[in-house]
Protein backbone atom coordinates (compact mmCIF):
# COMPACT_ATOMS: atom_id res chain seq x y z
CA UNK A 1 0.00 0.00 0.00
CA UNK A 2 1.69 3.34 -0.85
CA UNK A 3 2.08 5.96 1.32
CA UNK A 4 -1.06 8.12 0.86
CA UNK A 5 -3.39 5.02 1.59
CA UNK A 6 -1.26 4.16 4.58
CA UNK A 7 -2.27 7.66 6.28
CA UNK A 8 -5.63 7.36 5.44
CA UNK A 9 -6.23 3.52 6.64
CA UNK A 10 -4.32 4.94 9.60
CA UNK A 11 -6.48 8.38 10.46
CA UNK A 12 -9.53 5.74 9.54
CA UNK A 13 -9.05 3.47 12.11
CA UNK A 14 -7.95 5.91 15.07
CA UNK A 15 -11.36 8.26 13.74
CA UNK A 16 -13.11 4.88 14.28
CA UNK A 17 -11.83 3.91 17.75
CA UNK A 18 -13.47 4.90 21.01
CA UNK A 19 -10.22 4.30 22.80
CA UNK A 20 -7.01 5.12 21.41
CA UNK A 21 -3.49 4.02 24.13
CA UNK A 22 0.26 4.60 22.24
CA UNK A 23 3.19 2.70 23.14
CA UNK A 24 6.58 4.14 22.54
CA UNK A 25 9.50 2.97 22.75
CA UNK A 26 13.56 4.55 22.15
CA UNK A 27 12.68 5.10 18.46
CA UNK A 28 10.77 8.17 18.95
CA UNK A 29 13.69 9.83 20.97
CA UNK A 30 16.26 8.92 18.23
CA UNK A 31 15.29 12.48 16.47
CA UNK A 32 16.12 14.09 19.95
CA UNK A 33 19.60 12.99 19.56
CA UNK A 34 19.14 10.02 22.08
CA UNK A 35 20.62 6.80 21.00
CA UNK A 36 18.29 3.66 21.13
CA UNK A 37 19.40 0.59 21.71
CA UNK A 38 19.32 -1.90 18.66
CA UNK A 39 18.93 0.23 15.67
CA UNK A 40 21.59 -1.73 13.32
CA UNK A 41 24.80 -0.25 13.75
CA UNK A 42 24.04 2.74 16.20
CA UNK A 43 21.74 1.27 18.71
CA UNK A 44 23.61 1.16 22.43
CA UNK A 45 23.50 -2.51 23.20
CA UNK A 46 25.75 -3.05 19.81
CA UNK A 47 29.11 -2.17 21.98
CA UNK A 48 27.11 -3.06 25.55
CA UNK A 49 26.07 -5.84 27.25
CA UNK A 50 22.91 -4.30 28.58
CA UNK A 51 23.06 -6.91 31.60
CA UNK A 52 26.09 -5.73 32.21
CA UNK A 53 25.29 -2.13 31.90
CA UNK A 54 21.50 -1.63 33.36
CA UNK A 55 21.22 -4.63 35.26
CA UNK A 56 20.40 -4.86 38.94
CA UNK A 57 23.01 -7.93 39.10
CA UNK A 58 25.80 -5.30 38.36
CA UNK A 59 24.27 -2.46 40.57
CA UNK A 60 24.46 -4.70 44.18
CA UNK A 61 27.12 -6.93 42.78
CA UNK A 62 29.70 -4.49 41.08
CA UNK A 63 27.92 -0.92 41.93
CA UNK A 64 31.22 0.77 40.89
CA UNK A 65 30.99 -0.89 37.67
CA UNK A 66 27.25 0.26 37.49
CA UNK A 67 27.93 3.49 38.02
CA UNK A 68 30.74 4.17 35.80
CA UNK A 69 29.00 2.64 32.91
CA UNK A 70 25.03 2.45 32.99
CA UNK A 71 24.79 5.16 35.01
CA UNK A 72 26.17 7.49 32.03
CA UNK A 73 23.30 6.23 29.60
CA UNK A 74 21.03 7.62 32.03
CA UNK A 75 22.38 10.98 32.60
CA UNK A 76 23.19 11.13 29.42
CA UNK A 77 18.97 11.25 28.35
CA UNK A 78 18.46 13.94 30.50
CA UNK A 79 19.25 17.26 28.79
CA UNK A 80 17.62 15.98 25.31
CA UNK A 81 14.38 17.68 24.36
CA UNK A 82 11.30 16.53 22.50
CA UNK A 83 10.99 16.38 19.17
CA UNK A 84 8.14 16.93 17.07
CA UNK A 85 6.76 13.51 17.00
CA UNK A 86 6.05 13.77 20.80
CA UNK A 87 4.69 17.04 20.76
CA UNK A 88 2.03 15.75 18.36
CA UNK A 89 1.00 13.57 20.69
CA UNK A 90 0.78 16.06 23.51
CA UNK A 91 -1.56 17.36 21.00
CA UNK A 92 -3.54 14.42 20.35
CA UNK A 93 -4.31 14.07 23.79
CA UNK A 94 -5.59 17.32 24.66
CA UNK A 95 -7.47 17.07 21.36
CA UNK A 96 -8.98 13.73 23.18
CA UNK A 97 -7.78 11.56 19.70
CA UNK A 98 -5.45 9.19 22.15
CA UNK A 99 -6.41 8.26 25.88
CA UNK A 100 -2.23 8.18 26.93
CA UNK A 101 1.07 7.06 26.26
CA UNK A 102 2.46 3.99 28.04
CA UNK A 103 6.54 4.26 27.31
CA UNK A 104 9.43 2.40 27.94
CA UNK A 105 11.54 5.15 27.40
CA UNK A 106 12.93 7.31 30.63
CA UNK A 107 13.88 10.39 29.32
CA UNK A 108 10.97 12.40 30.49
CA UNK A 109 10.38 13.95 26.69
CA UNK A 110 6.65 13.43 26.31
CA UNK A 111 6.21 14.79 29.85
CA UNK A 112 8.40 18.02 28.77
CA UNK A 113 6.53 18.21 25.08
CA UNK A 114 2.72 18.38 27.64
CA UNK A 115 2.02 14.88 27.88
CA UNK A 116 -0.21 14.43 31.00
CA UNK A 117 -0.97 10.89 30.77
CA UNK A 118 2.22 8.99 30.52
CA UNK A 119 2.55 5.81 31.86
CA UNK A 120 6.30 5.34 32.55
CA UNK A 121 6.37 0.97 32.61
CA UNK A 122 10.53 1.13 32.73
CA UNK A 123 10.69 3.66 35.65
CA UNK A 124 12.57 7.16 35.40
CA UNK A 125 15.16 9.72 35.57
CA UNK A 126 14.11 12.41 37.50
CA UNK A 127 14.26 9.96 41.12
CA UNK A 128 16.25 8.06 42.89
CA UNK A 129 15.87 6.18 46.26
CA UNK A 130 18.03 4.20 48.86
CA UNK A 131 17.93 0.44 48.51
CA UNK A 132 17.93 0.21 52.19
CA UNK A 133 15.82 2.87 53.42
CA UNK A 134 13.63 3.91 50.75
CA UNK A 135 14.06 7.51 50.98
CA UNK A 136 13.13 9.22 47.31
CA UNK A 137 16.13 11.88 46.53
CA UNK A 138 16.36 13.62 42.91
CA UNK A 139 18.38 12.00 40.09
CA UNK A 140 20.45 15.42 40.52
CA UNK A 141 21.87 14.50 43.87
CA UNK A 142 22.95 11.11 42.63
CA UNK A 143 24.78 12.98 39.49
CA UNK A 144 26.01 15.04 42.55
CA UNK A 145 27.58 12.20 44.58
CA UNK A 146 28.45 10.58 41.43
CA UNK A 147 30.55 13.63 39.91
CA UNK A 148 31.93 14.06 43.28
CA UNK A 149 33.40 10.44 43.01
CA UNK A 150 31.11 9.40 45.61
CA UNK A 151 31.04 6.02 44.02
CA UNK A 152 28.71 4.04 44.79
CA UNK A 153 26.32 7.22 46.24
CA UNK A 154 25.22 6.56 49.33
CA UNK A 155 22.38 7.39 51.55
CA UNK A 156 22.69 10.41 53.69
CA UNK A 157 20.40 9.28 56.38
CA UNK A 158 21.14 5.64 56.45
CA UNK A 159 24.59 5.05 54.08
CA UNK A 160 22.27 2.39 52.08
CA UNK A 161 23.57 2.34 48.35
CA UNK A 162 21.31 4.73 46.15
CA UNK A 163 19.79 3.38 42.63
CA UNK A 164 18.02 5.38 40.26
CA UNK A 165 14.36 4.66 39.79
CA UNK A 166 14.39 3.48 36.35
CA UNK A 167 13.47 0.03 36.03
CA UNK A 168 16.86 -2.03 35.01
CA UNK A 169 17.60 -5.72 33.91
CA UNK A 170 16.53 -7.95 36.88
CA UNK A 171 14.00 -5.58 38.43
CA UNK A 172 10.08 -6.37 38.61
CA UNK A 173 7.85 -4.55 36.75
CA UNK A 174 6.22 -1.04 38.63
CA UNK A 175 2.62 -1.28 39.23
CA UNK A 176 1.87 1.63 36.95
CA UNK A 177 2.08 -1.11 33.93
CA UNK A 178 -0.76 -2.73 35.41
CA UNK A 179 -2.29 0.30 35.19
CA UNK A 180 -0.71 0.43 31.58
CA UNK A 181 -2.16 -3.31 30.83
CA UNK A 182 -5.46 -2.08 32.27
CA UNK A 183 -5.94 0.65 30.29
CA UNK A 184 -4.89 -1.37 27.00
CA UNK A 185 -7.37 -3.87 27.71
CA UNK A 186 -10.09 -1.62 27.73
CA UNK A 187 -8.63 0.19 24.37
CA UNK A 188 -9.59 -0.82 20.49
CA UNK A 189 -6.74 0.15 19.25
CA UNK A 190 -2.81 0.59 20.10
CA UNK A 191 -0.46 2.70 18.06
CA UNK A 192 3.17 1.31 18.64
CA UNK A 193 6.33 4.05 17.81
CA UNK A 194 9.42 3.70 17.65
CA UNK A 195 10.00 -0.02 19.96
CA UNK A 196 11.59 -3.09 18.23
CA UNK A 197 9.18 -4.89 20.54
CA UNK A 198 11.68 -7.64 21.79
CA UNK A 199 11.69 -6.79 25.53
CA UNK A 200 8.47 -8.31 27.94
CA UNK A 201 6.47 -7.73 29.30
CA UNK A 202 6.06 -4.94 27.49
CA UNK A 203 5.60 -6.77 23.90
CA UNK A 204 2.93 -8.23 25.20
CA UNK A 205 0.49 -5.32 25.10
CA UNK A 206 0.33 -5.70 21.24
CA UNK A 207 -1.89 -8.91 22.35
CA UNK A 208 -4.36 -7.27 23.89
CA UNK A 209 -5.61 -5.05 21.48
CA UNK A 210 -8.15 -5.98 18.22
CA UNK A 211 -6.75 -3.37 15.94
CA UNK A 212 -2.74 -2.64 16.27
CA UNK A 213 -0.73 0.14 14.04
CA UNK A 214 3.29 -0.16 14.11
CA UNK A 215 5.50 2.99 13.27
CA UNK A 216 8.80 1.95 13.49
CA UNK A 217 12.08 1.92 10.78
CA UNK A 218 12.76 -1.35 11.37
CA UNK A 219 10.93 -4.67 11.28
CA UNK A 220 9.03 -6.29 14.93
CA UNK A 221 8.00 -9.45 15.73
CA UNK A 222 4.08 -8.13 15.62
CA UNK A 223 4.27 -6.62 12.38
CA UNK A 224 2.27 -9.54 10.79
CA UNK A 225 -0.65 -8.75 13.69
CA UNK A 226 -0.82 -5.00 12.44
CA UNK A 227 -3.41 -3.53 10.70
CA UNK A 228 -0.74 -1.06 9.01
CA UNK A 229 2.50 -1.04 9.58
CA UNK A 230 4.04 2.20 8.96
CA UNK A 231 8.40 1.65 8.21
CA UNK A 232 8.43 5.76 8.62
CA UNK A 233 10.51 7.96 11.39
CA UNK A 234 8.13 8.22 13.57
CA UNK A 235 7.95 12.57 13.53
CA UNK A 236 6.85 11.99 9.74
CA UNK A 237 4.10 9.48 10.08
CA UNK A 238 2.63 11.46 13.27
CA UNK A 239 3.01 14.67 11.00
CA UNK A 240 1.16 13.08 8.04
CA UNK A 241 -1.46 11.26 10.52
CA UNK A 242 -2.06 14.78 12.55
CA UNK A 243 -2.64 16.85 9.38
CA UNK A 244 -5.46 14.35 7.74
CA UNK A 245 -7.22 14.44 11.24
CA UNK A 246 -7.12 17.90 11.79
CA UNK A 247 -8.04 19.04 7.91
N1 LIG B 1 11.30 6.57 13.87
C1 LIG B 1 10.75 5.33 13.93
N2 LIG B 1 11.41 4.23 14.41
C2 LIG B 1 12.69 4.42 14.82
C3 LIG B 1 13.34 5.67 14.77
C4 LIG B 1 12.59 6.78 14.25
N3 LIG B 1 13.12 8.00 14.17
N4 LIG B 1 14.61 5.51 15.25
C5 LIG B 1 14.73 4.20 15.59
N5 LIG B 1 13.58 3.55 15.34
C6 LIG B 1 13.25 2.15 15.62
C7 LIG B 1 14.38 1.17 15.46
O1 LIG B 1 14.36 0.63 14.15
C8 LIG B 1 14.06 0.11 16.52
O2 LIG B 1 13.32 -0.97 15.96
O3 LIG B 1 12.91 2.13 16.99
C9 LIG B 1 13.18 0.84 17.54
C10 LIG B 1 13.84 1.00 18.89
O4 LIG B 1 13.99 -0.29 19.43
P1 LIG B 1 14.94 -0.50 20.70
O5 LIG B 1 16.22 0.20 20.46
O6 LIG B 1 14.92 -1.97 20.99
O7 LIG B 1 14.20 0.29 21.86
P2 LIG B 1 12.97 -0.20 22.72
O8 LIG B 1 12.03 -1.03 21.89
O9 LIG B 1 12.40 0.98 23.38
O10 LIG B 1 13.69 -1.13 23.83
C11 LIG B 1 12.86 -1.64 24.86
O11 LIG B 1 14.86 -2.47 25.98
O12 LIG B 1 17.03 -2.09 26.64
C12 LIG B 1 15.73 -2.11 27.07
O13 LIG B 1 14.77 -0.98 28.87
C13 LIG B 1 15.29 -0.77 27.59
O14 LIG B 1 13.16 0.33 27.35
C14 LIG B 1 14.17 -0.36 26.64
C15 LIG B 1 13.67 -1.70 26.14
Amino acid sequence: MENKNLFKKVTHLIKNSKKVMVLTGAGISTESGIPDFRSPGKGLWENMDPMEALSTRVLFNYPEKFYSVGFKILSSMRNAEPNEAHYILSEMEKEGIIFGVITQNIDNLHQKAGSKNVYEVHGNTRVGSCINCGRKVSFEVLEEKVNKKQIPPRCDKCGGLLRPDVVLFGDPMPYVFDLAVKEVRTSDLLIVIGSSLVVSPVNFLPDLVDHLIIINATETPYDYKADVVMRERASYALRGIWEIIKS
